[in-house]
């Protein structure tokens, strides 16, 4: 399956998925790197792994979010995606677009959906005084960091935590479960039952 990642900025998920997919067997092909900001760091690294990368700038489109999302569309349509995964792409879109790639579109989030969606979660869960927080790996759908959930992982809060070294910690751990996940999709081992997300041929 041909996979676009979408970023925004340091793309350190999308390098996860780039060197995941390098593997022969993996069922996914990173066919396309794709970013909102001409800035991204995370594109020079794309690019220097010979993965080819493209730009569709939000910011001509000044708040138009459909007509952006129509040239998204088509830079996707050109390469052939047939999945697409958000790591770090900072724009929420809309339900055309979540529509147009229904279970077809996955995401990353920095916590334990359905625990702290939205921004600064490392930072809530902290101030929440939690003791488990971690990431998720979900089908996208309209309403935001909400949808079936295809993967979690969870890390401890430690006392002397700050949101860096809590961040630090879940990202570790959204670079392992982000290929997985999207491995489980690329091959067909992902069924919707609902608002819930049933993996084929995993025990757990
Ligand atoms: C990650 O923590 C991801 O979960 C969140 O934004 C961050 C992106 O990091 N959505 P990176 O660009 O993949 O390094």
């Amino acid at each position: 399956r041909r996979v676009a990642v979408l970023i925004s900025g340091r793309g350190s998920n999308m390098r996860a998925l780039v060197a995941a997919a390098r593997d022969p067997a993996y069922p996914a092909e990173i066919a396309l790197v794709l970013s909102n900001r001409a800035d991204a760091p995370g594109l020079a690294h794309a690019e220097a792994e010979g993965v080819p990368v493209a730009v569709v700038e939000s910011r001509p489109f000044r708040g138009d979010r459909e007509a952006f999302e129509r040239a998204l569309d088509a830079a996707l349509a050109r390469h052939g995606i047939e999945l697409v995964a958000l790591a770090g792409f900072l724009r929420v879109l809309t339900p055309w677009f979540v529509a147009r790639w229904q279970d077809r579109l996955v995401n990353i989030h920095p916590s334990l959906l359905p625990a702290f969606p939205g921004l600064d979660t490392h930072a809530r869960a902290l101030a929440a005084g939690v003791r488990l927080h971690g990431c998720t790996v979900h089908l996208v759908r309209a309403e935001v960091d909400a949808g079936p959930i295809l993967a979690q992982a969870a890390v401890p809060v430690l006392a002397e935590d700050t949101p860096e070294t809590l961040a630090a910690r879940v990202l570790a751990q959204e670079h392992r479960i982000y290929p997985a996940a999207l491995a489980w999709l690329a091959a067909g081992r992902v069924r919707v039952e609902g608002s819930r997300a049933v993996i084929l041929g995993a025990s757990g």
